[in-house]
């Protein structure tokens, strides 16, 4: 490409961007694309490439600034403009002819208009656009506060970054929408899940919601996400009179509104809406569980006021649940990570709207004898919008006297450790010791989260146990090369990466370590807040329950398993073996403003040399690496660079030239 002076490059990067705006607004708004994928990403490759060259002209707001931002250590807390309210449910025709005369009889008037729009099963944010630019993103929280989750709202495509300024743009403007996972990425993920050797998630909406909530924008990136947005909080400037007029001014900004929403003369046209999407809810690319129906005059919304949770003025209209007939072949008992028993019946598959279902949680004893659930027992399994199906009731009639009562076993069925009872569950006793709870532990210890053990996964833990060569965690620290190579899945070289990413993982510090652990209760937020309030996992241990419920986000269940989990010799020894192996147990203080950051330079820089450009980011606390790979967060690129730059425009790294890099280090 020929070489533009820095007039041209300003020009012709503002007009690429505008363009790809634009194709934004076709594609995601619109549904109406002009151009092909390929099109588009050569639009993208040509302002980045720009970009590259004349860095200075870089503006957050930039397409090819959607992801970028290092690492959170934590959410940050931020109040909403409004409290973000629920919703009033309900199941039944009378119930919402009730909310529609209540509505009538309260504002004194015969005849109101709603609007109708599908309820969206994914979980609810908060976005803020000052002066038309992106600002700020937060989840719903407790409604009053939420998390902020600025930068990892940005990563979304769907999110514009600018609005678009046909119809007048308000000065500050609040919106909420829904964040969800489309059902084919929810199912690419889990399948992805379960080959790493991880727990599949439930559901779309956790799907979405997990992903949204990663400490590292990267990862959120890496997740197909979208969004529908459905209310206006605030908006200053502008004078907007009805929920039909906001969504179509949403639609006018460019934010993406759910195609099938629907202006309704009177509650009897949205309950046929209700009807119709109940149909139409198996031919939808995502979840929705009903309708929300709400008054569409924003007067009379203000005048109707709201309870303390939820507003009197809308109502969420429930699809029953997707119900389906089939029979109890047999129940078996699974075991998880802390050996909880969870039954489980085996079922005569069935398809239940588009889903084959062969098994059911019965959860626990209890729901088992409620619902007097018995082997050989024709039910209705029910298919709520989650993967994991359950039986919803018993059919009495279709009883033969054959059925025969299932009791939960007294002893482990994997490892006949004696089985004791908690609550309404039961636990086997046999800790490390019992394959199914070993297993589980090793691969959430290794996992990215936790120790992040590239490499030991599922498949192969499930190998390095039933050969005998893992029977602790701490185990892991022991293998060696020659037990990788007489298994069946090792050769030299993925033996080799193995035992290297298990030294690797001894440095990742108190937080990932605590939360590797597996303490019950302990997520990777609260083991995060654990290690930097204690410091060294010594301290953890001796923790009282007292001094943990002196930390505001602990609450008495966490902190007591904590005590727990603590007090057992076991585990105990288990840390000693660990530190013994040359795990590292010692939190490191904040230490200057690239902590945590890894670098790559490629090509030549103008102001130093490469070792001194190294000295610089390591005297703050980052790092600098030799070659590009998925976990670096900065690219820096100089002069004539080499291959780690297309290596790293493949994997969609930040780069950025030296004047910005220069920024960082001042
Ligand atoms: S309006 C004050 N509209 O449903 C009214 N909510 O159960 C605020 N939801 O928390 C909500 N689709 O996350 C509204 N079209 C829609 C929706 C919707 C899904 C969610 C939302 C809310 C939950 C209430």
């Amino acid at each position: 490409m020929q070489k533009l002076s820095k007039e041209e490059a300003k020009k012709r990067i503002e007009w690429l961007r505008k363009e790809i705006w634009r194709h934004n607004y076709l594609y995601y708004v619109l549904n109406k694309p002009e151009i092909s994928d390929e099109e588009y990403d050569k639009l993208m490759d040509e302002l980045r490439s720009l970009e590259e060259q004349f860095p200075e002209f870089i503006t957050p707001d930039s397409p090819t600034q959607r992801v970028g931002a290092p690492p959170a250590k934590e959410f940050k807390s931020v109040r909403h403009v409004r409290p973000m309210l629920s919703l009033d449910t309900a199941h039944k025709e009378e119930e919402i002819l009730a909310f529609d005369k209540r509505i009538k009889k309260e504002l004194g008037i015969n005849e109101v208009e709603y609007t109708a729009e599908p309820k969206l099963d994914g979980l609810s944010v908060e976005i803020i656009y000052e002066n038309g630019k992106y600002v700020r993103g937060s989840t719903r929280g407790d409604g009053i506060n939420g998390e902020d989750v600025t930068e990892n709202i940005r990563t979304i495509r769907s999110v514009p970054l600018v609005l678009r300024d046909e119809r007048k743009v308000p000065s500050f403007l609040a919106i909420r929408g829904e964040v969800i996972m489309h059902i084919e990425d929810f199912e690419k993920l889990n399948k992805e899940l379960v080959e790493k050797g991880e727990e599949p998630l439930a559901n779309p909406r956790n799907a979405a919601a997990g992903s949204l909530r990663r400490l590292d924008p990267r990862e959120t990136a890496s997740r197909p996400l979208d969004i529908f947005f459905y209310e206006i909080m605030r908006a200053e400037g502008v004078n907007i009179k009805t929920q039909w007029e906001a969504l179509q001014a949403l639609k006018d900004w460019g934010l993406k509104i759910n195609p099938y929403v629907k202006k309704c003369k009177d509650i009897e046209e949205a309950i046929k809406y209700h009807e119709e999407m109940e149909k139409k809810r198996e031919e939808l690319e995502y979840e929705i569980d009903g309708v929300v129906i709400k008054v569409n005059n924003l007067e009379y919304q203000e005048r109707l006021g709201a309870k303390t949770r939820s507003p009197r003025w809308a109502i969420a209209y429930k699809f029953a649940p997707r119900k389906e007939e089939t029979q109890i072949m047999d129940i078996v008992v699974q075991v998880g990570r802390t050996g909880t028993l969870t039954p489980v019946a085996l079922l005569k598959p069935v398809d239940v709207k588009g889903v084959t279902v062969s098994r059911a949680t019965l959860h626990n004893e209890d729901y088992i004898k409620e619902k007097d659930i018995r082997i050989g027992d024709w039910v209705k399994v029910a298919r709520a919008g989650d993967v994991i199906p359950e039986v919803m009731e018993v059919i009495k009639e279709k009883r033969t006297g054959k059925e025969v009562k299932f009791s939960m076993p007294n002893r482990c069925p994997v490892c006949n450790s004696h089985v004791v009872k908690e609550g309404a569950y039961y636990r086997c006793t046999g800790g490390l010791s019992c394959p199914a709870q070993l297993k589980r532990s090793i691969t959430h210890f290794a996992s990215k989260g936790a120790m992040d053990i590239e490499g030991l996964g599922g498949k192969t833990v499930d190998l390095l146990v039933e050969h005998g060569i893992i029977k602790s965690i701490s185990d892991i620290y022991k293998i060696n090369k020659r037990d990788l190579l007489s298994l069946p899945r090792f050769a030299e070289k993925s033996a080799d990466n193995l035992i290297e990413a298990i030294e690797k993982s001894k440095e990742k510090g108190l937080a990932r370590l605590i939360y590797a652990l597996g303490i019950p209760n302990v997520g990777e937020h609260t083991a995060r807040i654990l290690a930097e309030k204690f410091k060294s996992i010594d301290k953890l241990m001796s923790a009282t329950e007292w001094q943990l419920l002196a930390i505001r986000e602990i609450g008495p269940e966490t902190a007591r398993s904590i005590v727990n989990f603590f007090k057992e010799e076991k585990n105990r020894k288990e840390i000693e073996e660990l530190r013994r192996l040359g795990v590292k147990m010692e939190y490191e203080e904040e230490k200057g403003k690239l902590k945590g950051l890894t670098f790559v330079f490629t090509g030549a820089l103008k102001s130093f040399t490469r070792e001194e450009a190294k000295e610089l980011v390591e005297k703050q606390g980052g790092r600098v690496a030799s070659s590009v790979s998925k976990n670096v967060d900065y690219v820096v690129v100089g002069e004539s660079p080499g291959s780690k730059y297309e290596k790293a425009k493949k994997l969609g790294l930040k780069i950025i030239g030296e004047e910005e890099f220069k920024k960082m280090i001042e």
